[in-house]
């Protein structure tokens, strides 16, 4: 279980919090989307749960052990953490990034079974073909792909990942939400994937926390979340939801909706 503790962050002294005493606790073995408008914190929020930064006040724990105060290499067991901007300046190839997922277990020298779960989190990714492939040579959807593959590689109890299906075509997306899905219902690990499609993240997770300016303001199964009075608690927008065999989805697509706080460009200023 991931616990966040009355979390607050601002990035500089003197500025607003970007997260405002957060409290939401991530039991084992869900997918969680956490969703929300840009700048409402989600990135942040996941760097804090994933170690990468540390908060100005609050504190995550991980099966009760809070972060902060654990070896690094225990946590980089227990946790794997796709940010959503990654940039990696050498020249790799996409089973050598993979590779590196195995770096905690193995230090450096790949076991068998180290190879094994390369070569199986390669194939989870569709990319066994272009596995020798340099990263800078690849598409943004194939280097995504790459980057997941990293993540499920470490095989770890928590897997966080900011915006993986960004640039993702529809067929890899829903490949990869199927995979999360597995991830969680066969191998009880616990994910926690940001999302800005609400629709799959209605499809394929079991909760949906929403975020507003740096506080959770919804959080519930998509059978809750799903609703235009409580979209509009995170969003700010009048979002039609209709069930359509089974599923709620929102309709929030429609060119002559108006979208308040957004200048209209055909009128003037
Ligand atoms: N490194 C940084 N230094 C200063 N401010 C930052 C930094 N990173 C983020 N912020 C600010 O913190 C707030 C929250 O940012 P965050 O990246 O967590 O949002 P987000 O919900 O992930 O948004 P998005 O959907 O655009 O990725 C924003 O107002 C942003 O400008
Ligand atoms: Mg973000």
């Amino acid at each position: 279980m991931i616990d966040v503790r009355s979390v607050s962050h601002a990035y500089l002294d003197g500025t607003p919090k970007v997260l405002d005493d957060v409290e939401v606790t991530f039991p084992p073995g869900q997918v969680t989307a956490l969703v929300g408008s840009n700048g409402a914190g989600k990135s942040t929020l996941l760097s804090a749960m994933g170690r990468l930064l540390t908060p100005k006040a609050g504190s995550v724990l991980l099966d009760g052990v809070d972060i902060a105060k654990a070896p690094p290499t225990t946590v980089a067991k227990r946790m794997a953490v796709l940010r959503q901007d990654n940039r990696i300046s050498a020249r790799l190839t996409v089973v050598d990034l993979i590779r590196f997922g195995r770096f905690p277990y193995s230090a450096g020298r790949l076991t068998i079974q180290d190879h094994s779960v390369v070569e199986q989190a390669l194939d989870y990714v569709d990319m066994t073909a272009m596995r020798d492939c340099f990263l800078d040579e690849l598409s943004g959807g194939q280097r995504q792909r790459a980057y997941i593959a990293m993540i499920l590689a470490q095989d770890t109890d928590y897997v966080l990942l900011d915006e993986p299906l960004n640039n993702l075509d529809m067929r890899h997306a829903a490949a990869i939400m199927q995979l999360l899905r597995r991830t969680a219902d066969d191998l009880e690990r616990t994910v926690i994937v940001v999302l800005h499609d609400i629709n799959v993240a209605s499809s394929y997770c079991d909760r949906i926390v929403g975020m507003r300016d740096g506080r959770i303001v919804v959080d519930g199964t998509p059978a809750h979340v799903m609703r235009t009075d409580v979209l509009a608690e995170v969003f700010d927008m009048d979002i039609p939801v209709h069930d359509i065999d089974g599923h709620q989805l929102a309709l929030h697509w429609a060119p002559d909706r108006h979208v308040s706080h957004l200048t209209d460009p055909r009128r003037p200023a």
